[in-house]
């Protein structure tokens, strides 16, 4: 296993060039199952959890391969296998959002509940509950789950209880080729689905109003390849905003392109940080102090993300003053709050709300990475910390960061990959 080493204190500066969105690249991966042909998605970033889509793709007789830094094709002959075998699934949670297409294509699926970041309970019965009402029978069995349409996936209205992003995903896959259409009311609205959606459209697919709370799905009898390019990653940006921020450096952040960053640029320039966005790019520059935030709450789009909520809170633990942050969508996301109180921080959680006093200094010390996010909320603390801190298992972090330590290391920081 891998592990960062990382001497804090100097300040970041220069450009960093941001990756495509693994949130949308993702979902559209598992879209390629319903597009026969080649799919050429560029803007797809080099990760490991897209290795794990490649292959669940591939197991499903597609061809994948990778051009030049960014590019991923998929060609697609046409899937008929239906099954996923649980090694595959367990590799990433996402891997759910295979079962919409796969059932879309071939009104049958067969798969186990997927693996992923331990955030808390995370089932799927919102979207088991929309694919009952889409014709889809399921039987679910010691973690396995069985479903199919014997007549075919049929449109429905769909009222989702909570705006789920993977359910919105899955309902929106399973329904763009079923017979009829499907109206989803209480939608996810994230600039992901959006993305998910372009695609399929630029495919031949009739969706309308994903960003919005209902969208509607006229079902289509097939789907034409095309070349698509995966939106910017925001995760990835604020990351490297905070890193920014945190170092009191300055960074250009690049490839940008009509990214929406209104839902938490406003938090970093109330942090102290300068932001503006120019020429598909965002510029940051952070003042000497940081200050502390009186409430961040997690909330669905368009609220504050709560894949930045361990992002902003290693900058806000050597803030002036407390923050206070409520974490609304999982149960169990401060996994990485005991790594950051041993570098010196001071952080009480009370159920769902995290306390933040601000400290005047962070020290370095050997961690865990415990998730995806809370592990770049390590490297962040990491680079302000006194001293050297060691950061292991961060396979966690390379599920969903690019060149992460290379990128960190040109802007300034000192940073080594060690096995
Ligand atoms: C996606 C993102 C993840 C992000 C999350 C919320 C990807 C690959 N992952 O995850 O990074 O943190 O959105 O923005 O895009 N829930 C249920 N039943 C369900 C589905 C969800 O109770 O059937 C609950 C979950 O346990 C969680 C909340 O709803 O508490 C949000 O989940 P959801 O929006 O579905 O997140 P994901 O799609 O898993």
């Amino acid at each position: 296993m891998q592990r960062f080493v990382i001497s804090g204190g100097n300040e970041l500066n220069g450009d960093i060039t941001l990756q495509g969105a693994k949130n949308s690249a993702l979902p559209i991966l598992s879209a390629s199952v319903l597009v026969r042909g080649s799919s050429v998605l560029s803007n797809c970033p080099d990760l490991t959890d897209i290795y794990a889509a490649a292959r669940i793709l591939t197991h499903l007789g597609c061809k994948v391969h990778r051009t030049g830094q960014n590019t991923v094709i998929v060609d697609n002959p046409g899937v008929s296998l239906t099954y996923i075998p649980d090694k595959l699934m367990r590799e990433m949670r996402s891997s759910i959002t295979f079962l919409g297409p796969v059932l879309g294509e071939c009104s049958e699926c067969r798969l186990c509940l997927p693996g992923g970041c331990q955030l808390g309970p995370r089932p799927i019965d919102i979207h088991l509950d929309a694919l009952r009402q889409m014709g889809v029978t399921v039987c679910e069995d010691h973690g396995g789950i069985y479903c199919k349409a014997e007549e075919g996936v049929k449109g429905a209205k769909i009222v989702l209880p909570f705006p789920s992003v993977g359910a919105t995903e899955n309902i929106i896959m399973a329904a763009v080729k079923a017979d009829g259409d499907t109206e989803i009311k209480n939608a996810a609205r994230e600039p992901e689905i959006v993305d998910l959606a372009s695609y399929l459209n630029k495919c031949g697919a009739k969706i309308h109003g994903a960003g919005e709370s209902t969208i509607s799905i006229s079902g289509v009898k097939t789907l034409n390849s095309c070349e698509y390019s995966v939106m910017p990653d925001r995760i990835a940006a604020a990351t490297y905003m905070s890193a920014a921020l945190i170092t009191g450096g300055k960074l250009r952040i690049t490839g940008t392109d009509g990214l929406d960053i209104e839902s938490f640029a406003v938090f970093f320039g109330q942090m102290g940080c300068s932001v503006y966005v120019y020429d598909n790019s965002i510029y940051v520059k952070a003042k000497k102090r940081i200050n502390a935030i009186k409430s961040i709450k997690t909330l669905p789009y368009p609220g504050f993300p709560t894949d930045m909520q361990a992002i902003v809170m290693a900058p806000l633990s050597i803030a002036d003053g407390t923050s206070i942050i409520e974490e609304n969508i999982f149960e169990s996301r401060y996994k990485h709050v005991d790594a950051l109180n041993r570098m010196g921080a001071d952080i009480k959680v009370y159920g769902k709300v995290a306390v933040v006093h601000g400290v005047n200094t962070l020290y370095g010390a050997d961690i865990e990475a415990t998730d995806l996010r809370g592990g770049a909320a390590m490297v962040i603390a990491a680079l302000a910390a006194e001293g050297t801190t060691e950061i292991s298992e961060v396979q966690h972090i390379d599920r969903g960061y690019e060149s992460f330590d290379k990128f960190l290391h040109a802007a300034g920081a000192d940073i080594v990959r060690k096995s």
